[in-house]
This record gives structure tokens, sequence and C-alpha cells, in this order.
């Protein structure tokens, strides 16, 4: 059997070579994106893409051209709650158009390209059960793909919407240019605190601006009686990012309206409903602009 060692190169394929051309052109695809903002939390189900759905259209009603990257390539949410599942992509002369959303927020998601509702994303691979190996590869493969293939044209924003796991945030930031900065979510529970003080730690050392903590589903808000009702006992989100030195951006709370509004593929923010919910999104997204350096 033949070690690596006595291979010369790798084989021909010049992988190298093609790696360095993908990110030739994914620098100049991104070329006209003003700003590159990853929203992540390490834990899932807090509500990163809920939260990345409603700052883009907050951003997109401000006046904004946003686009949404689904970096979240086994579990893409994002074409769903954008209302943009079904879409067929049209590949132009200067790649593949992102489909927009109602409110005009570009999308790219891996639910673009898989058919049916009930398959899920398989590596090649010999088999399988061998697949997993070679998977952090293939991932970042695809992600730097899904950027150096669609024609992103000019954006103010464009907000990447991680899946769960700490170490996502590294592949991710390491595929872009330059990243402006991370917004990370997190419930009050002390189980999610757990996780996402070491996506503070993750996103610190991308070098990149922690631009600050979003509390989600900061109690219940009663859609009939307006109240405010406590959902966890944990601690809250104003502490943590108090503890951690990082700006607090808000406490969304859990209004089921919103969670109907995602599955209809309707931003919420712009649903028309007055809700403490809907207000907090878009303060949210207040705080997060006077953040951002003006481009
Ligand atoms: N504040 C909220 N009020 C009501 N429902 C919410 C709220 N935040 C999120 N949800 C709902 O909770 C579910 C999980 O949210 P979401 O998919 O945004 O989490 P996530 O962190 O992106 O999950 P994953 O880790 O799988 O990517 C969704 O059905 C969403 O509509
Ligand atoms: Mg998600």
């Amino acid at each position: 059997m033949k070690k690596y060692r006595d291979i010369a190169g790798d084989g021909g394929s010049n992988i190298v070579g093609q790696v360095e051309a993908q990110q030739a052109r994914l620098r100049s695809r991104l070329a006209g994106v003003r700003r590159i903002v990853a929203v992540v939390s390490g834990k899932g189900g807090v509500g990163k893409s809920s939260v990345t759905a409603n700052l883009a259209a907050a951003f997109a009603l401000a006046g904004w051209s946003v686009g949404v990257l689904d970096a979240d390539l086994n579990g893409p949410s994002i074409a769903k709650m954008l209302g943009l599942r079904g879409r067929s992509l049209a590949v132009g002369a200067d790649g593949v158009d992102p489909p927009r959303s109602a409110l005009g927020v570009k999308a790219m998601s891996m639910d673009l390209l898989l058919p049916g509702d009930a398959t899920p994303l398989t590596w090649a691979a010999t088999t399988q059960a061998e697949s997993h190996t070679w998977r952090g590869t293939m991932e970042a493969n695809a992600l730097r793909e899904f950027l150096a293939d669609t024609a992103w044209g000019a954006l103010d924003l464009l907000i990447l919407d991680l899946p769960p796991g700490t170490d996502r945030l590294v592949t991710v930031a390491g595929l872009v240019p330059a990243l402006d900065g991370t917004v990370l979510v997190t419930i009050p529970s002390e189980v999610s605190h757990l996780i996402v003080k070491k996506s503070i730690t993750v996103a610190r050392q991308t070098g990149a601006p922690v631009l600050g903590l979003v509390e989600n589903m900061a109690g219940y808000a009663c859609p009939d009686c307006g109240a405010i009702n406590p959902l966890f006992s944990g601690p809250g989100g104003a502490a943590l990012a108090a503890e951690f030195g990082i700006p607090f951006l808000g406490a969304v709370p859990f209004d089921p309206r919103m969670a109907a509004a995602a599955d209809r593929g309707e931003a919420f923010v712009a649903a028309g409903i007055d809700s403490p919910a809907a207000r907090a999104l878009l303060a949210v997204a207040d705080a997060l602009r006077a953040r951002l350096a003006p481009r």
C-alpha cells in the first residue's frame, strides 16, 4: 500500500490551484458586499435563523440591500423563513441569481438545491459511514462554492446564518475575505449560556468585532393579554453580556405569532403585528446598525 509520502504532489489534480482560483473568484464576487456579519450561538434551536431572517427584513425595511447565506447545510431553514422554498435557481451569465424575498432580501441556501422535503444532504464517499472523515472539508468547500458562485451583486450587508456548534464560526470566518463582526444569540437558560460562552471565545478569536448579544425567548409574550411572563429560570442575557464585556443588543420575547410567521415564510417584523417581540427585533436591528462601521 502506498503511503502519503510515496505520492508526489496531489496526483496532478492541482487541488491547491483550484482552491486558489475559487478564492480569487470569491474575493471578486464579494467585492460589492460592504459588510459581512455572522449570526452564531453554538447552541441549537435558540433562534439564530429567526433572528437572522428578521434582522435581514428589518435592514431591508430601512432601505439596505441585504443578502443571507444559509451556512447551515444540514438543517437549512432560511429559505423557509424568507418564503423562498421551491424557488428554482436561475443561472445567469454572472453566476447563480439568488432568489429574493418579498422584501427583496437575497438568499442562498442548500434548501434551494435539495430535491424534496425529506432529502438530507449526503456527501459523495464510498460509503456514508466513511463520509464523516471528510465532512468538515466538504462543508467548507460547499460554503466556499455558495459564496463564490452566487451573483450577490451590490449589498450593504450579507448575513451568515450559522449552524449550531462552536467550531463552525472558525471555518466560515476563514472563507470570507473579511468578517465585519459577529452577533451572538442565546436564550435565558444556564444550558444555553454554558455553550454561548464558548462561542464568545471563538467569536473573539476570529479577530472580528463582537457586535453584541441578542437574548431570544426572553419571556413569553402573551398575544391576548400583552403581558410578558417568565419562560426560563436562568440568568439574563444582559448580565452575560456585561460579564464578557460585549454589547447587549436586546431581549426578544417568545411570541407564537413569530413562529407562525416564520412557518408562513413571512418576516415577523414586517407582518404588521404590533407586539413586544416585533418591536424588540426592530430595536435589535437599530442597535446593530449603530455598531456597524459606516461604509
Ligand atoms: N422569539 C420567538 N418566538 C416564537 N418562536 C420563536 C422565537 N424564536 C425562535 N422561534 C421558533 O423556534 C424554532 C427554532 O428557531 P430557529 O430555527 O430560528 O433556531 P436556530 O437557533 O436557528 O436553530 P438551529 O440551531 O437548528 O439552526 C423555530 O420554529 C422558530 O420559528
Ligand atoms: Mg438555524
